[in-house]
């Protein structure tokens, strides 16, 4: 184990290009445990990168918490305002009670309800670029369908999903590019909107969808809000990387394509390696509830420590060749979901999602050519992609 002193790890220009696995995956290799001092953090935080060593900080017996919040700028002294309410930044009894209501509506049998919907957007899609002008994967693809999914779970009546769906890919897209007039945080207030009007209609006529399972149980309005825009954070902000992912691996792993095609490749194997090798949500944070240990290193209460998930999804140790895309690879333990506690609510959602599109482009597609080098998010929650322009081929 080292401990260095580095440059503030939240500063999200480190993370823009493809140098950031390369520090990933030395400081993986070295178990490392880096300080980075006040600046995007107003406490400063630790963080970790092995796969040891975040699965440990993640582990359920863990002395952690979630509670002050899960992402980098939030601490014991400037907690997120959603703690204890949200079900992401929740513990305990209120984390469980959440987990119990929403768990069904994304469970693998909802799931598979979903998956035709999924089916219909991808193939909605491949209608208008097939054979035909270069496709933003990014823009066109990724974000649409787990949009789409995210407004069936949530219940958005059929005539609003068009709306909803431009807005939550303007929401999440990581650019401060105008749509509408609107910026992307103009766009997530206006979802949030539009959400306190569906949670007023549910309460005079209730739905088996999850704003009407929440305002049944009883939540105030807030607090439906709140848990409504957890999934739709959880539901679109990460997935849609995954999915591009999934192309930009189509386009640049030979031979891969073509196993899907023949069926060489098991379509599961290949969804937990594009997981694996894209690992969306970049970071997760968690805050010292006792007295604690870190890879060695004594932790007071109150002590934030960031696990940095793509760097112990290619770290050495636990992955041979970690930078490769090994379509059959196995096993493959990566915690691209997290894990413990809060592991991904909609982890099974995400993975039909990938397979649906996976199937849907090798039934239709013969070839995926990559038209310029991705661009990168300039993010620090997620590390994804801005533009991944490819031309597609029928069959
Ligand atoms: C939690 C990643 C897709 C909903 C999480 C966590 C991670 C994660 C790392 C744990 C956060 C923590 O420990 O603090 C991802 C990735 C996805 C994905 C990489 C896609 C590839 C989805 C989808 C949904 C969803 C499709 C719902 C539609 C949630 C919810 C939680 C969560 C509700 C909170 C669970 C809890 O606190 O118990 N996700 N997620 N996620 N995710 Fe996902």
């Amino acid at each position: 184990m080292q401990t260095t002193k580095a440059t503030d790890l939240g500063d999200p220009d480190l993370y823009t290009t493809l140098d950031r696995h390369t520090r990933w995956r030395e400081l993986a290799a070295e178990d490392a445990m880096v300080w980075s001092e006040p600046g995007s953090s107003p406490a400063g935080f630790w963080s970790v990168f092995s796969h040891r060593a975040c699965a440990a900080v993640l582990a359920p017996s863990a002395s952690f918490t979630s509670e002050y919040g899960m992402m980098i700028g939030f601490d014991r002294d400037h907690p997120d305002t959603s703690g204890g309410r949200m079900m992401v930044v929740s513990e305990q009894e209120r984390h469980r009670r959440l987990r119990g209501l929403i768990g069904p509506l994304l469970s693998r049998g909802a799931a598979r309800k979903l998956a035709e919907r999924v089916r219909a957007e991808v193939h909605g899609v491949l209608d208008r670029v097939l054979d035909g002008e270069v496709c933003d994967v990014a823009a066109a693809i990724g974000p649409r369908v787990p949009a789409a999914v995210v407004c069936d779970i949530l219940g958005v009546p059929a005539a609003d999903q068009g709306m909803l769906i431009d807005l939550t890919n303007h929401a999440f897209g990581g650019e401060d590019e105008l749509y509408d007039g609107m910026t992307p945080r103009q766009a997530h207030t206006e979802i949030l909107v539009y959400f306190d009007e569906l949670i007023a209609e549910r309460r005079e006529h209730p739905a088996e969808d999850l704003v009407g399972t929440l305002v049944r149980d009883g939540l105030e309005t807030d607090d439906v809000l709140l848990n409504c825009d957890n999934v739709l954070i959880g539901g679109n902000e990460t997935t849609r990387h995954a999915i591009t992912g999934a192309v930009h691996a189509l386009a640049t792993v030979p031979g891969l394509l073509a196993e899907l095609k023949d069926g060489s490749a098991d379509t599961g194997t290949v969804v937990e390696e594009v997981l694996r090798w894209t690992s969306p949500a970049m970071h997760v944070l968690r805050v010292a509830t006792g007295e604690t240990t870190v890879n060695g290193r004594h932790l007071p209460p109150g002590t934030p420590v960031v696990a940095w998930l793509p760097a112990a999804n290619r770290d050495p140790a636990e992955f041979d060749e970690p930078d490769a895309f090994r379509p059959g690879r196995k096993p493959n333990r990566h915690i691209t979901f997290g894990h413990g506690v809060h592991h991904c609510l909609g982890s099974a959602l995400a993975r039909i999602e990938l397979s649906v599109v996976l199937a849907a482009l090798a039934e239709r597609v013969s070839r995926v050519e990559l038209v310029a080098e991705p661009a990168w998010l300039r993010a620090i929650v997620v590390q994804g992609y801005r533009e991944l322009p490819v031309r597609f081929t029928g069959r």
